[in-house]
């Protein structure tokens, strides 16, 4: 596997950026991926949590290639369908009134600061400033990494954009300190996906959602990653029953074609024409992706099925603590799940997933992260736990 010729292709031309693991996938049907050996892999990755509905799944597969054929991209010039549609469709099933289309979660993060900061501007005497909080993650854009709540992010890429203030998670007293004249919003993530996932308390968000309301400043959610079910409501912000005034979306809005968006209350609209734009944001062929995994979403209820089978997984690996002391934690909710261990193993523990059939993240030295697709079946789910097992047992 490690000395495959892509490697050295892959040193020669590429970004030296990743670190990437050595295996080569070249195909994939529902939740299972093959590489170039032709081995199998129940995939728990899906592109980190984008591929909602597995891969190539026919309803996507179908709308894609039918508007390929029909219309792939206009200027935003013009009106097209889809992108009337997809907007549509959000707005009917969430607590929003207006979207705008972009390309990738950090863009759709960057558009969700940038109309923070026109309310700030039209409505409380031009702040500018959002808080967020340490160990979060918005995105790789100046602006989105500079909201990210790692230093070490910062330190690469000096100076950082102005404006940004990180603070304890799950720490509303520290919020409010960190709140000043110049504080337009407070942008978090319901559960720190990135960062390990760490879910936020209810009566933090609760307290948030209040301080925003008291101050008459903006309640961000970057739900990239907790958005389109993942979490086992449609939207993250469900799952706690706590709105915000903007929210940001990707990963899972179109099945893993690529797209992003950010959402506003109207309330929180202060944009006018020419304040903002995008080449591809809201193409045509984007929006019909995203159309078919929100119509898949809703007429099967996937984000039901998240819960089912979300709950069952942390269940069979909670099970596990009685054989394996190893195990510390296993939390999240619906499909987003991580499982921490005692001990730094997940790199070992993953590569020996690999060896067995299995993808899963190890998103911390002591904690892997399953992401499988919402359709998940309990059999399959099984076959992954199973698997973990089988792992585990290995390098114990
Ligand atoms: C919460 C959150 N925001 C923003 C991003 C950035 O998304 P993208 O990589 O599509 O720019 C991510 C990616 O992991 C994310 O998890």
């Amino acid at each position: 596997m490690t000395t495959a010729p892509w490697i050295e292709r892959e040193k020669a031309v590429y970004m030296p950026v990743f670190r990437r693991t050595p295996l080569m996938l070249v195909r994939g049907q529902g939740p299972r991926v093959w590489d170039d050996h032709g081995r199998e892999y129940l995939d728990f990755v899906e592109g980190i949590a984008c591929n909602v509905l597995g891969h190539c799944h026919p309803a996507l597969v179908g709308a894609i290639t039918k508007q390929a054929g029909t219309l792939m991209h206009v200027s935003s010039l013009y009106y097209n369908e889809p992108q009337l549609e997809l907007a549509e469709k959000l707005v009917a099933n969430s607590c929003m009134d207006r979207v705008f289309f972009q390309n990738s979660g950090a863009e759709a993060v960057e558009g969700a600061i940038k109309a923070a900061r026109r309310y700030g501007m039209v409505h409380l005497n031009g702040a500018y400033e959002v808080i967020s909080a340490w160990h979060s993650f918005h995105g790789r854009t100046l602006v989105t990494t500079a909201a990210t709540g790692k230093e070490a992010m910062h330190a690469l890429y000096p100076p950082m954009p102005q404006g940004f203030i990180s603070v304890d998670y799950n720490d509303l007293e520290a919020l409010k300190q960190a709140t000043t004249d110049k504080t337009c919003a407070i942008l978090l993530e319901v559960v720190q996906g990135e960062g390990g996932v760490y879910p936020a308390d209810r009566e933090y968000l609760q307290g948030v959602r209040q301080w925003c309301d008291d101050r008459g400043i903006l309640l961000i959610f970057d739900e990239v990653q907790t958005g389109m079910g993942r979490l086992g409501t449609l939207f993250g912000y469900q799952t706690y029953g706590v709105e915000p005034d903007v929210m940001s979306l990707a990963k899972g809005l179109a099945g893993g074609f690529p797209i992003g968006a950010f959402l506003t209350k109207e309330k929180a609209t202060a944009m006018a024409p020419g304040d903002h734009g995008s080449t591809f944001g809201g193409n045509p062929l984007a929006c019909a992706a995203g159309i078919a995994v929100l119509d898949e979403m809703l007429d099967n209820d996937l984000p039901a099925n998240a819960t089912k089978v979300g709950g069952y997984l942390m269940e069979r690996l909670r099970t596990m603590e009685a054989k394996r002391p190893v195990l510390r934690e296993v939390r999240g909710y619906g499909c987003l799940i991580a499982a921490e261990f005692t001990e730094d193993l997940s790199g070992k523990l993953v590569e020996t997933c690999i060896k067995n059939g299995l993808l899963v993240n190890p998103v911390l030295p002591n904690a892997i992260r399953l992401m499988p697709p919402l359709n998940l079946t309990m059999a399959e789910a099984d076959e992954a736990i199973s698997k973990i097992h089988q792992s585990l047992e290995e390098i114990l």
